[in-house]
């Protein structure tokens, strides 16, 4: 199946005092998603942005929003980033005792489903879910901060859901979050992942629109020699 490769850049370490400004760059570099990092200095030790601020990107941009919610009890905020108009939103298995509810109350708010797994977490404690959700995010960093070190060992997690994904005839996305740049972004689209999510490579330094570019134009070279 040919893979349909999307750049999500992370506003996490965009300038928010010009958040529209740097995310239309990133858009203009190729970005098809704008990812938004959600913590709340409890499930991460980092406090960034909530609901409002959702609210105004989805006037800024046409662009679908991709929530990411690093957050204790996600079922008690869901409704209120979907009427913000996120488009997507994912949760971390491990903030989620029942994770079951908690992605279809997504999917009932009209958001695409997402369920997230830390470093640590294995690919098997999302057997009973991968039917109902839209995509799966395998963190590649420890959640809390962008620009750290990719952790390779998220390759071999990526490469189990596409086998799993394949075995079960099942539709959901791959997604990777972490330390994606120029250097390590050829590995996570042959280890099978097609939703790329970058921070620092695209806001860190330079010129957002050119990493933006220059990033996917790596991401789609790579999907070509991808075995
Ligand atoms: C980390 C966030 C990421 C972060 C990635 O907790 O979930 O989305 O922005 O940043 P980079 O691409 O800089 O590693
Ligand atoms: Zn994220």
């Amino acid at each position: 199946m040919a893979m349909r490769i999307e750049l999500a850049p992370s506003i996490l370490s965009a300038d928010f005092a010009r958040l529209a400004a740097d995310a239309q760059a990133a858009i203009e570099g190729g970005g098809t998603l704008l990812h938004v990092d959600v913590m709340d200095g409890h499930f991460v030790p980092n406090i960034t942005i909530g609901p409002p601020v959702v609210a105004c990107l989805r006037r800024a941009t046409k662009v679908p929003l991709d929530c990411h919610l690093m957050i204790e009890n996600p079922d008690q905020y869901i409704p209120a980033f979907a009427e913000a108009g996120a488009d997507w939103i994912s949760v971390h298995q491990e903030a989620c005792i029942h994770l079951d509810r908690t992605l279809h109350l997504i999917s009932a708010h009209g958001c695409k489903p997402g369920v997230v797994i830390n470093p640590a977490t294995p690919v098997h404690t999302l057997d009973h879910v991968l039917d109902i959700a839209h995509h799966v995010l395998v963190m590649s960093v420890n959640p809390g901060l962008g620009g750290q070190k990719f952790i390779c060992g998220s390759l071999e997690k990526m490469k189990a859901l596409v086998r799993i994904r394949e075995s079960r005839g099942l539709a959901f996305r791959i997604e990777v979050d972490g330390g994606v740049a120029l250097d390590t972004v050829a590995d996570v689209v042959h280890a099978g992942a097609e939703l790329l999510v970058a921070g620092n490579a695209v806001f860190g330094n330079g010129n957002i629109r050119e990493n933006a570019s220059k990033l996917l134009q790596a991401a789609r070279s790579a999907a070509l020699t991808r075995a």
